[in-house]
């Protein structure tokens, strides 16, 4: 049996203990086959055993309980003290990106799971996504989210359904090999969407179905009409490239074709009257290099220029307020899809890519010229849906905390590379890459009180990212390459209103001994860059850590965490914890200490100082977190927009309120557990789709 097959059967079955890949490495592989890992795997595994989440949920991928061995260090390791030098002044270095914004980096949220992870309809908006929503706000001043994926295809809207729902899947769709389900939804989904706007600043990109040229427009008709300034754009075909091979269209659909069949688009949906912007388009939001160049078909599979070359951009110029494409890593699929002709991967060699800074580096060489095009073309460029792997991602990897140290390099380098957002995908219970996973229960029983939210590694990713680039809209992005570029080091610098603001180090390494702790001296501006030496007298530090590259539940951003597996309420828990590093104005230097595994955000610049104190909040907000009702609650936005509450500080007793109540965390939201009416919400669960 495969080892990896074998893992997941091993999984499934202990459903009373907690599973522990070391161990079963231990005695299953290590005599047959070599694996790289085999030299780190410890000969204790007590620490790797999971304590939280009832086994019972672990046949559910999101809330697996595969842990994985770290990467061994790597020999030679990385020397562990290395100089970064930059100038002070933007102008003075090459190579930044185009202005970034703190909304940069974004989800896309499948469309079925809209609600399992907004709300259950317009007036049951789901208190855990709002929560987590305005944390980012805070950190970024907006979040931009999808909501689409491989269900909007085949989506429509329909008037009611007899159960009061807003969105049902209708029946599976059999031509479809990744069992995305057919789904009908209510003008309510929108009104929801609508009424999130309106407590907290999130903004939405919707998609049109493109699975039949008889264009069903409802969702851009009622979407404008509804979501006025909230909405973002409406993506038009999902992967187009893939059509083929899914079986959507003959096999060898072509970007011509993809041409074709978005000039019947535009062409409907510029004389749909309802539509009154029309530049709001987002394509083509192809996958990858499955498309060949229509210039040179007979050359090898192109990146997006087998779009470009078809002259897509200038035909539909007035009709594209941004251009997109869509990339994952890796996938997963052999494992989802067995096929007598491929062979699943194993498990164990998938953490080390996502470890090294050279993996995002080559993922987006592709894009470089289209990044650079589409400045010439005056249009956005959006990674519009990605993640770690797609078809559910990798159990042990998409769930650890190895994910959140890649989503720091992968969205601050996809900034560098002059994207101008990214979003990260959300697919259900039955992934493992979720940033946030509702709750796993079915029925609202007393139980249910005690299995909350589940909060993502990535998510992890977006705090630090939207922190890094801030709320101004001025801020660019350079990869530094530090420590003779080493691939396990990475760091970026980030420029506000042309002068260093902050900087991101990286540690991939995972040693628990701290021997690969690494220090490094920065010094900002002086002689070899024509400027004055610029380090302030201190700098202040937030760092992103874990015990373990491997762990799921024990990550903290500043010392705050969202909480382990089933855990989270989308506040952070605990105090912030802000570090303040003294620095040698006189040898211009400041010496930084990134531990292994993790992530030093420092900030610079007076500013940006103070822009860290006062997100999040060097100030504290006590937090109850409860172990009743707080997964399952939902609010009603009428009560919250009324609802007392200045700032989180502010806020103690309320009428009605109960042991509950105290401060939120999210302080851009006025929300209040306890004084809404609990409704236990029902979630999902009998989805049967693989939403990538
Ligand atoms: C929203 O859902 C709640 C609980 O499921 C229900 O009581 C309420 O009537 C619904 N509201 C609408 C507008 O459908
Ligand atoms: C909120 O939802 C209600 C329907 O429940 C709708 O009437 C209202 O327009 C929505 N508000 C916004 C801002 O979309
Ligand atoms: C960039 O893309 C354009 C348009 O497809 C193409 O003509 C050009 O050859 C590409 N350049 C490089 C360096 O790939
Ligand atoms: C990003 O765009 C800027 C401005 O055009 C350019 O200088 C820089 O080289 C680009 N970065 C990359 C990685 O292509
Ligand atoms: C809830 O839990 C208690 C014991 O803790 C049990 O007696 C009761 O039957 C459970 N179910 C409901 C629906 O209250
Ligand atoms: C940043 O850009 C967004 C979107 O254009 C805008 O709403 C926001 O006000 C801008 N923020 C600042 C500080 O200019």
């Amino acid at each position: 049996m495969h080892l990896r097959v074998f893992l997941w059967l091993f999984t499934l079955f202990s459903s009373t203990r907690a599973v522990t890949v070391y161990g079963v490495l231990g005695t299953q592989s290590l005599t047959t086959a070599p694996l790289p890992f085999a030299t780190n795997v410890p000969t204790t595994t007590t620490s790797f055993v999971t304590t939280h989440g009832p086994a019972r949920f672990t046949a559910l991928a999101a809330y697996n309980d595969i842990y994985l061995p770290p990467p061994p260090i790597p020999s030679p390791a990385p020397p562990t003290a290395f100089s970064i030098s930059v100038p002070q002044s933007a102008s003075n270095i090459n190579g930044l990106s185009i202005l970034q914004a703190g909304s940069f980096f974004g989800f896309s949220i499948e469309m079925s799971v809209a609600i399992q992870l907004i709300g259950s309809n317009s007036t049951r908006l789901f208190v855990p996504f709002l929560n987590l929503m305005a944390l980012l706000v805070e950190r970024g001043g907006a979040v931009h989210v999808r909501v689409g994926g491989n269900t909007q295809e085949t989506a429509f809207m329909v008037d009611s359904f007899p159960d009061g729902k807003i969105m049902e899947k209708d029946k599976e769709d059999a031509t479809n090999p990744t069992s995305t389900p057919v789904l009908a939804y209510t003008v309510d989904l929108l009104y929801m969407l609508g009424n999130v706007s309106s407590l907290v600043n999130v903004k939405w990109y919707l998609g049109i179905p493109f699975n039949d040229t008889n264009w069903r427009l409802q969702i851009a008709e009622f979407g404008e009409e509804i979501l006025g300034d909230n909405l973002l754009g409406f993506q038009a075909g999902n992967e187009p490239d893939l059509y083929g091979v899914h079986n959507h269209r003959k096999l060898d659909y072509g970007p011509w074709d993809y041409f074709g069949e978005f000039g019947l688009l535009t062409g409907t949906y510029g004389n749909d009257a309802k539509i009154t912007r029309k530049k709001s388009l987002i394509a083509p939001s192809t996958e990858g290099g499955t498309w060949k160049d229509p210039l040179n078909p007979n050359n090898a599979p192109q990146g997006p220029e087998a779009v470009w070359n078809t002259g897509f951009v200038q035909q539909y110029d007035e009709f594209l307020s941004a251009l997109a494409v869509e990339r994952y890593p890796n996938n997963n699929c052999a494992d989802l899809f067995p096929s007598p002709n491929t062979q699943p991967l194993d498990l164990l060699l998938q953490m080390a890519p996502y470890l090294k800074h050279s993996s995002s580096v080559n993922l987006l060489q592709t894009y470089l010229n289209s990044t650079m095009l589409a400045q010439t073309w005056q249009k956005p460029f959006l990674m519009f849906e990605t993640n770690t792997a797609s078809c559910g991602g990798f159990p042990g990897v998409s769930d650890a905390f190895a994910t959140a140290l890649w989503g720091v390099d992968y969205g601050l380098q996809l900034a560098n590379s002059n994207f101008t957002g990214a979003m990260f995908h959300a697919g259900g219970q039955n992934v493992t890459y979720n940033p946030f996973t509702g709750s796993p229960l079915a029925a609202p029983t007393n139980e249910s009180s005690f299995h909350q939210w589940t909060v993502g590694p990535i998510f992890y990713s977006s705090l630090v990212v939207a922190e890094a680039l801030g709320t101004t809209n001025t801020s660019r992005v350079k990869d530094l390459l530090p420590n003779g570029g080493n691939d396990y080091t990475p760091a970026y610098a980030i420029y506000e209103n042309d002068a260093l603001a902050r900087m991101v180090l990286i540690n991939f390494l995972d040693d628990p001994s701290g021997a690969n702790d690494y220090t490094a001296t920065i010094s900002v501006g002086g002689q070899q860059f024509g400027e004055a030496n610029a380090m302030p007298t201190q700098v202040t530090v937030k760092y992103l850590l874990a015990p373990s590259v491997s762990e799921k539940d024990n990550i903290t951003w500043a010392g705050q965490t969202l909480g382990g597996r089933f855990q989270a309420d989308g506040r952070l828990i605990g105090t912030e914890s802000i570090q303040t590093v003294p620095c040698h104005t006189s040898a211009n230097i400041c010496q930084i200490t990134v531990p292994a595994p993790g992530v030093a955000l420092v900030f610079v610049s007076a500013p940006a100082q103070q822009a860290a104190a006062d997100a999040g909040g060097a100030s504290t907000y006590p937090t109850t977190v409860q172990t009743k009702h707080a997964n399952t609650v939902t609010v009603d936005p009428a009560v919250v927009a009324t609802s007392n509450g200045n700032s989180g500080k502010d806020r103690d007793a309320h009428p009605g309120g109960t042991s509950q109540g105290g401060a939120n965390g999210a302080r851009g939201l006025r929300l209040e557990w306890g004084v809404f009416a609990v409704w236990l919400v029902v979630p999902l669960v009998e989805f049967v789709g693989v939403l990538w």
